[in-house]
């Protein structure tokens, strides 16, 4: 199995486990880290709706608190008529770790659906190296 299809496979099986029963909407995330370490995680949803969170979300946080610390590819998968993206804020939150050029590969249950950049989904986001002294 190819690297991108064991990401994909991590997303799809994750997904199986997503916390969704207000929406119903069941969404997994996968993302490979420095190591070529994969951690996966899913949307997570509350009865105070706000308070719930993406799947995008859990899989950047099991990496963290796994000690990775750069983000080198992303798989997501759900299942809509259109390829399901990340939300804004995820892409933000995938930008704190992954460059302009790490693919974000769309998945449904059948396989893959379509293929982006980080940099495409969030062309001239705000980063970390907005914080580094200049000079
Ligand atoms: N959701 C994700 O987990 N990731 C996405 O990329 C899009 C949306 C979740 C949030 C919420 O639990 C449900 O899908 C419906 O928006």
């Amino acid at each position: 199995m190819s690297a991108r299809d064991e990401l994909i496979a991590a997303a799809r099986a994750v997904r199986a486990n997503a916390y969704a029963p207000y929406s119903g909407f069941a969404v997994g995330a996968a993302v490979r880290d420095e190591r070529g370490r994969i951690h996966a995680g899913c949307n997570v949803e509350n009865a105070a709706y706000p308070q719930g969170w993406c799947a995008e979300t859990s899989a950047l946080a099991a990496m963290v608190a796994a000690g990775g610390r750069r983000v080198l590819a992303v798989a997501i998968c759900g299942v809509a008529d259109a390829p399901v993206t990340p939300c804004g804020g995820c892409r933000q939150k995938l930008r704190e770790f992954a460059a302009d050029d790490c693919p974000i590969w769309i998945a449904d249950e059948l396989g893959l659906r379509a293929e982006h950049t980080l940099g495409e989904l969030l062309p001239h986001g705000f980063g970390p190296q907005h914080l580094r002294a200049p000079g």
